[in-house]
């Protein structure tokens, strides 16, 4: 009995200093105290990446086996319907094709004009090569037809550097592609009858609204509420926004639906239409979600779930993903030192956007009213507000103008705004000052 009671205080003394010993191997608690299926944080990194990238989530049953997207791009001649689609219109609806997965032989006939840019058949060549940023074909047996095809974050979030030509170059996670025609891309879908079934509209009405979100746009809320029009009449759809610059940012969207692993879920389930399990009784609200409601995108779930185990990765990637740095000579440092003392003092911009991470330490949401604007889009979301925007890399995505919707052309148009909107008396020297300390951040 003694010994082995004096065998128990060893090991319950003994527990804490080989806890200790763990953490100092490890060199944190959390290799210790998390799942084996979270890796370390460098291995989240790059698989995160490799998801961001790459990973459909199992869409191809929807945007190929339900819309046929892929009937399109291919093209009657090839086997699919229409005249499908050549490598230059998808360069002219702002697709992206990554220069690093081009061999360098075909990326050589590429220069020696060899290669025929206004044929579909040179689509799928660049699609078997996994070289159209965030479009994933799959081929046949024969590996000459496309059976499906499927999205990933990158199609929107990622843009290339155009160093091998307009639209083809090295890829740059996390920058919005302001270039990209979401609505011209889908109204191809040979079948768009699953939209118009989810929405309880006909193909017209659809087609009428996926042609009026433009370049850089989509309608994130489309699919919960079904407004596809403001009250002014104008597209429903807001900008994309960047989806670098959001490490210690609370939360997330425009209009703060939630953190960055909430929205990651929420996209990748209810937009992209992957195939996995999704939670939010707040889209229960048959109010102000009539559409999501109906079709149940409270609770989803499936049979195999393509996305939770998915979303660390995805998580920590987002969060390694840093706004880009102005270009030297992109604005004037004196200036934008001065616009420093505006921002911080008379302008009062640091009340909401706090450096360094240019939102809200903490709740970051604020009402229509505070930012002198109209509460449209804010009344989408279960919040009812507006997200303070992390300013970071604004000079990156000044194309589609700021704002959730663009409404101001530039920075110097929201500076006016807040001059109106808060009575500031800025003159215009501390309006341009300020303008240029936006453009160095
Ligand atoms: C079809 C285009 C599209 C695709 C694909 C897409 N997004 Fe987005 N993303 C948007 C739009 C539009 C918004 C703004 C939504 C809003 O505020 O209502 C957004 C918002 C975001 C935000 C919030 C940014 C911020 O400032 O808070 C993050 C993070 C994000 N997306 C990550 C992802 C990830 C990860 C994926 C893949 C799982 C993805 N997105 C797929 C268009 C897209
Ligand atoms: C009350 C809090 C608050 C104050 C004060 C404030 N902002 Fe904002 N800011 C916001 C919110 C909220 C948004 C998002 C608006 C939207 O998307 O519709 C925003 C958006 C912006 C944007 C657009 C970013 C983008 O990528 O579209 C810029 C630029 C900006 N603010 C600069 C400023 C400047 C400069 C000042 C000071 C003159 C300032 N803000 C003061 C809350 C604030």
């Amino acid at each position: 009995m003694r010994t082995l009671a004096r065998r128990l205080t060893t090991i319950l003394l003994l527990a804490p200093v080989a806890l200790i010993a763990a953490i100092v191997v490890n060199g944190s608690l959390s290799a210790f105290a998390q799942p084996a299926a979270v890796k370390a944080p460098a291995t989240l990194v790059t698989q995160g990446r490799a998801v961001f990238r790459d990973d459909t989530f199992g869409d191809e049953a929807f945007w190929g086996g339900a819309l046929q997207l892929h009937k399109a791009i291919e093209g009657q001649k090839l086997g699919g319907v229409g005249p499908g689609v050549s490598p230059k219109t998808a360069l002219a609806v702002g697709l992206k094709v990554d220069a690093a997965r081009i061999p360098a032989k075909t990326a050589a006939a590429i220069k020696a004009g060899k290669v025929d840019l206004n044929d579909p058949a040179t689509t799928l060549a660049l699609l078997k090569l996994n070289a159209v940023v965030g479009v994933k074909g799959t081929f046949d047996r024969s590996g000459r037809h496309l059976t499906a095809l499927g999205i990933t974050c990158a199609l929107c979030h990622s843009t290339v550097d155009s160093s091998f030509a307009p639209g083809i170059g090295k890829r740059l996670d996390g920058r919005p592609n302001r270039d990209l025609n979401v609505g011209a891309i889908v109204s191809l879908s040979p079948n768009l009858q699953p939209v118009t079934s989810l929405l309880g509209v006909d193909t017209a009405t659809v087609k009428k609204v996926l042609a009026s979100w433009g370049p850089g746009r989509f309608d994130a809320e489309l699919f919960m509420d079904g407004k596809a029009f403001r009250p002014d009449g104008k597209s429903a759809a807001t900008l994309i926004p960047p989806a670098y610059g959001l490490a210690g940012v609370n939360l997330h969207t425009f209009t703060g639906w939630g953190s960055v692993t909430y929205w990651n879920a929420f996209v990748a389930n209810l937009e992209m239409h992957g195939q996995g399990d999704f939670s939010d009784a707040r889209l229960n609200d048959a109010k102000k979600f009539p559409i999501a409601a109906k079709a149940g995108f409270a609770h989803v779930t499936h049979t195999r779930d393509l996305v939770t185990s998915k979303l660390p990765a995805l998580h920590v990637y987002q969060l390694s993903l840093l706004a880009p740095k102005p270009p030297k000579g992109s604005f004037d440092a004196a200036a934008a030192g001065r616009g420093k003392a505006v921002f911080d003092g008379a302008g009062k911009c640091a009340s909401c956007h706090m450096a360094p991470i240019f939102t809200e330490p903490g709740w970051n949401l604020h009402t229509p009213a505070e930012i002198c604007t109209d509460a449209f889009q804010a009344d989408r979301s279960p919040t009812g507000m507006y997200r303070t925007t992390p300013l970071r890399g604004l000079w990156e995505h000044a194309k589609g103008g700021y704002y959730h919707d663009g409404r101001y052309k530039t920075l110097g148009d929201v500076v006016a705004h807040y001059d109106t909107c808060m009575s500031l008396g800025l003159n215009a020297g501390q309006q341009s000052d300020l303008v240029q300390y936006l453009k160095s951040l």
